[in-house]
């Protein structure tokens, strides 16, 4: 079972894939968690679970967020809503592709962050996760933005360690390849992206990445996973080659 000493967790864009299979896990552990998203109909699909509150919000409405944490004690912040809304050349991307990617996988997980912090560092204890990308490490092309925010997210994570030490609080980025998920669902033709991304491929499935925060949580206070670079076994780390499954 998980450190008792955390007992609240608000997990983003937990209506679909990596933040989905973490809702569950968590509370799988008796954690009581919020689970944070934007459609109604999934977020339906928690109920009756038993230690998950579903509550339908837009990261990017951090002044909404601000009185969940005045409300309650969270232990642990899973920032993990992300978009890839295009891939294309810099030169051809709208400027609303622009926007969305910067605001929701860089600014909504600052602005978050930021109303977690003060009451876990009044508390002395608490565990902020994000969800960076191999994408964020290594250039990739048509890339560019959702690269630079990923990018933005790591660095981030490793300076806020300097402003948060000795304040008893982990910060730990997850940084994985090839997922399978529906994040290339606006991306890349919807009924293309089974067989361009998955069908001959092994991905990492979203439980595994669950897994990886449960471990994270599971070691000693002492301990902080600072980060965790992911790769399904027939990618190469970076992401720039994935071999197809042997038959
Ligand atoms: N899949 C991969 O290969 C991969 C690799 C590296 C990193 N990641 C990262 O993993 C994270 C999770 O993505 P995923 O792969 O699980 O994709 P996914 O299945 O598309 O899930 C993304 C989740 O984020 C939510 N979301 C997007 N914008 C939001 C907003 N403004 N407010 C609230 N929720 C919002 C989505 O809900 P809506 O339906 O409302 O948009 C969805 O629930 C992302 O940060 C992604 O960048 C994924």
């Amino acid at each position: 079972m998980l450190n008792h000493i955390y007992n609240t967790a608000l997990v983003t864009g937990a209506t679909s894939g990596i933040g989905k299979a973490i809702v569950l896990a968590l509370a799988g552990q008796g954690i009581q968690v919020f689970a944070l998203g934007r459609n109604l109909d999934l977020l339906q699909e928690f109920d009756g679970i038993e230690n998950v509150k579903a509550i339908q919000s837009d990261v990017r409405d951090y002044n909404q967020l601000k009185e969940l944490f005045l409300s309650h004690e969270i232990d642990i912040v899973v920032n993990n809503a992300g978009v890839l809304t295009t891939r294309s050349e810099f030169q051809n991307i709208n400027h609303s592709d622009i926007d969305a990617m910067l605001d929701i996988n860089l600014k909504a997980p600052l602005h978050l962050t930021r109303e977690a912090l003060p009451a876990m560092i009044e508390r002395g204890k608490g565990h902020v996760f994000f969800i960076g990308s191999s994408a964020g490490l290594t250039p990739h092309p048509n890339s560019t933005v959702y690269g630079a925010s990923k990018a933005g997210i790591s660095l981030f994570c490793d300076a806020l360690r300097y402003d948060l030490v000795g304040h008893g609080i982990r910060v730990t980025e997850i940084v994985p390849g090839r997922v399978q998920t529906n994040l290339y669902h606006t991306a890349i033709e919807q009924n293309k992206v089974r067989s361009e991304l998955y069908d001959e491929y092994e991905s990492i499935m979203p439980e595994d990445i669950a897994e990886l925060i449960l471990t994270a949580l599971r070691l000693p206070q002492a301990v902080d996973v600072s980060r965790f670079e992911v790769f399904p076994t027939s990618q190469v780390v970076g992401g720039s080659k994935i071999v197809k499954k042997q038959s």
